[in-house]
């Protein structure tokens, strides 16, 4: 007999295989999510590096094409992608135009690869001259977007999305009642079959700059925290869950990822719902400054931070980083 004193967790950390059998949270393939930014432009070639966020591209359709190709062959099983129209007007009328930038890019890829997953990201940002998420009223530079009006544009868009071949229609816009607003929508024209990935927690967040440079899509007054959420606030993400579960989305975002990890942790005890986390720009781009300084270690920075997004509640990750630990075979 032995007098057990004190315990010797290291007895399980002895050998790589032992922590293996013992690791309580893993990344794999099946949980990432890789965004994409496809341009309208007619330099089918046009293939251009993101300034703040170095390893990603704006890209053109038949450059898309070939990116997607590379990373499918690599193991990835989902891309969310973002357009950047030819032309912005105060409407955003390239978002729900059926022959927009993202509506084509879908056709394309669902042609080549119907088996990928691809989740459109839904909003008016990317398409308006002023950069908002919604309509704004005549003469205000105030920044207020009108919620009700803008619901009929995203439920136009969804259902443009839809008859394009997405799988997953995923609203970004932060403004209320939308769910509800694109179920009825999707519902209506035939598409009930086809989820919502709703960004559910969604903060207005410093941390979206790098993306708002690939995107083209910052707001030219004014700034999104009349829709958006304030980054103190945590019951406010439980009534922004409670009213997206009870409009009818499959699928919930909380977004910033890693700043954010409290909150994925408590939606994730509080809910009963799938989770997705998004590591975005910012999130990205300092690692990648952080590690091309020699500062951090870019291959374990990265892998420690999305296993604690995961760690933390999520079962999927939309990351930036997705292409690359698919390609390099650190997550399979
Ligand atoms: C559009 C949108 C944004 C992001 C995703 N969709 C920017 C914003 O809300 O300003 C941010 C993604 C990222 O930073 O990686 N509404
Ligand atoms: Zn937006």
């Amino acid at each position: 007999m032995t007098d057990l004193q004190f315990h010797r967790g290291r007895r399980l950390r002895r050998t790589p295989a032992i922590r293996e059998m013992v690791r309580e949270t893993t990344v794999a393939a099946a949980d990432l999510i890789m965004p994409y930014f496809v341009v309208d432009t007619p330099d089918a070639s046009f293939r251009q590096e993101i300034g703040s966020m170095p390893g990603q591209f704006q890209l053109s359709l038949q450059e898309l094409e070939k990116e997607i190709g590379a990373a499918i062959a690599n193991g990835l099983r989902s891309v969310l992608l973002f357009g950047i129209p030819a032309a912005k007007d105060p409407l955003g009328h390239g978002a729900y135009d059926d022959e927009g930038i993202v509506q084509r890019a879908t056709r394309m890829i669902k042609k080549n690869w119907p088996d990928l997953v691809v989740i459109t990201d839904l909003c008016l940002c990317e398409y308006t001259s002023h950069g908002h998420c919604g309509i704004i009223a005549d003469g205000d530079c105030t920044g207020h977007v009108l919620n009700d009006q803008t619901l009929d544009l995203l439920a136009k868009t969804a259902v443009s999305q839809a008859k394009a071949g997405a799988d997953i229609i995923a609203p970004s816009d932060m403004m209320d009642g939308r769910v509800l607003a694109l179920r009825t929508a999707l519902d209506k024209a035939g598409f009930e079959e086809i989820p919502i990935m709703s960004y559910a927690v969604k903060y207005a967040s410093a941390y979206y700059g790098p993306f708002r440079d690939a995107a083209d899509s910052a707001p030219h007054f004014g700034d999104r925290r009349t829709y958006q959420m304030d980054p103190a606030n945590v019951q406010e993400a439980l009534r922004e869950m409670d009213a997206d579960i009870q409009e009818g989305a499959d699928l919930f975002i909380v977004k910033p990822a890693g700043p954010y990890q409290d909150v994925i942790r408590l939606m994730h005890d509080t809910f009963d719902v799938p989770l997705v986390a998004y590591q975005v720009s910012g999130e990205y781009s300092l690692i990648c400054a952080a590690a091309q300084n020699g500062w951090i270690d870019r291959k374990n920075v990265m892998l420690e931070a999305l296993t604690g997004i995961k760690r933390s509640g999520a079962k999927m990750i939309i990351t930036y980083f997705a292409a690359e630990l698919l390609r390099e075979g650190w997550v399979r």
